[in-house]
């Protein structure tokens, strides 16, 4: 060996399986992944033994987690929420015959402004945090509420927990309810101490960073947009808003913002729209919206689960990608009812054949591997994080989750002749992604029994 001595804190031996590139499943298998003490991927090999990679590297007291014992245990790279609503968690579920704007003022906008109380707000951030990272979810981009001091708690707990966050203080001083809205002045007092205490507690935004959060177009005046869009052209912040989501949303703000030709000029028009944006749903875009998107290198987060329950509609994600925009996944809970990734990916195929049945376009069908790439890849480019995370990588962070689909409690039955061989080379792939789609379709939380974040591990069942 030549250079400095590595700095390997622990191996990791085992069935590697991520999807480095859009549609396909790369399977490593007998690979050891050696991680250094600030989480980073510093060696990748494969068909080594243990022993022998610590003679290589000349390594001294390191952890080894040895799972390449056959079975159907696999490490797979965390999961990347693209955009949830963490106040919310507690209405998962209920939303009965609601669509989106008699969802917010019935549903939503009562319970949001409820977390002022710390209490409740450390009572439901607690257990979303929990139940996404124990769903394999490593890193979230959140929504909090209007208030500074729980938005703040939210950051607290995320660094506590150990997961990956983007935390947004929303922003709403117009078209909101008298007890749920703020004015020009206070929204900007509370983004700018949001993001100071982020930046206190996380100096270099190795866990949480912040996001600016405008809820959408409707519930922002024209000022607000403009000032936060040149706070982030000056400071190359990321933010985060609601798209073209639902037809009489469309209607309204082209009512409120007339001198815009489109939805996508009015956030364009105030400096919204960058690389680092995230646009939620998108699904109801004009071809004139859709380029001007693409131009700018903002990303779309699809909430396919959201979408069919407040009947928003079926975003063309195919579409989208052929026209080089960058997606993600995002629960969007709760107008998602799960605070899970995977159950979104799979209803993120459902969608897509809904959607083909319409456009009788075949393409418009998402594969099994098109909505694992999106999961993690996709993902880790929505949040600018696509040199860090999203596949197993030298350089990257170990974001890593085990997957076991033997595991106590397990949905899936992998049976005897399914379960993939090495030395039935011909067959070991096609194995491989057929165990794969089995966990996509029916696996949950049981199976995700290891879950490590930044190198550290958050979960162990
Ligand atoms: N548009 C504005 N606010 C929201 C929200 O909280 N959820 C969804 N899905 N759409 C929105
Ligand atoms: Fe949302």
């Amino acid at each position: 060996m030549t250079g400095a001595k590595l700095n390997v804190r622990a191996l990791y031996k085992g069935t590697f399986i991520h999807t480095p590139v859009l549609g396909s499943l790369e399977v490593i298998e007998h690979g050891i992944v050696g991680v250094d003490h600030d989480g980073t991927i510093v060696i990748l090999e494969r068909n080594r033994s243990l022993e022998q990679v610590i003679e290589d590297f000349d390594l001294e007291e390191v952890e080894t987690v040895d799972v390449d014992h056959g079975g159907n245990k696999f490490f797979f790279p965390g999961f990347i929420d693209t955009h949830i609503h963490a106040p919310q968690y507690p209405n998962n579920g209920i939303f009965g015959n609601s669509t989106l704007l008699d969802w917010l003022t019935t549903y939503t906008f009562p319970l949001e402004a409820s977390l002022k109380d710390l209490t409740k707000a450390k009572l439901v951030y607690d257990k979303v945090i929990e139940r996404t990272l124990g769903n394999g979810t490593t890193c979230a981009s959140y929504y909090a509420t209007i208030d500074t001091d729980a938005t703040n708690l939210l950051a607290d707990l995320s660094i506590e927990h150990g997961q990956r966050a983007f935390i947004g203080k929303v922003c709403m001083n117009q078209n909101s309810p008298d007890y749920y809205c703020e004015t020009f002045e206070e929204s900007k007092e509370s983004t700018l101490k949001v993001i100071e205490h982020i930046n206190k507690v996380d100096p270099h935004n190795k866990l949480v960073a912040p996001i600016l959060t405008p809820r959408f177009a409707p519930s922002c005046t024209d000022e607000l947009l403009h000032w936060l869009g040149n706070l982030k052209k000056e400071h190359g912040y990321h933010s985060q808003t609601h798209i073209c989501e639902n037809k009489d949303e469309i209607k309204w703000v082209h009512e409120l913002y007339p001198d815009a030709e489109g939805y996508t000029d009015v956030y364009k028009d105030h400096n919204l729209l960058d690389e680092k944006t995230i646009l939620a749903h998108a699904i109801h875009l004009t071809e004139h919206e859709k380029d001007m998107i693409r131009d700018t290198g903002a990303g779309v987060s699809h909430c396919p689960i959201s979408n069919s329950s407040i009947t928003s509609g079926e975003c063309r994600v195919r579409w989208l990608l052929d026209n080089g925009i960058p997606v993600g996944l995002g629960t969007d809970v709760s107008g998602g009812f799960s605070p899970s990734i995977l159950q979104t990916a799979r209803q993120a195929v459902l969608v897509s054949r809904h959607l083909a049945m319409s456009t009788a376009l075949e393409k418009d069908k998402l594969s099994v591997e098109d909505v694992l790439y999106l999961a993690t890849q996709g993902g880790a480019k929505l949040v600018g994080l696509n040199d860090k995370i999203g596949s197993f990588e030298l350089g990257k962070q170990w974001d890593v989750q085990l997957v076991d689909l033997d595991a106590k409690g397990s949905q899936v039955d992998v049976f005897e002749w399914q379960v993939p061989h090495i030395v039935e080379i011909e067959t070991y792939k096609l194995k491989w992604s057929n165990v794969i789609a089995k966990w996509l379709f029916n696996g949950d939380d049981r199976n995700t029994t290891k879950v490590w974040v930044n190198g550290r591990l958050v979960k162990a069942l």
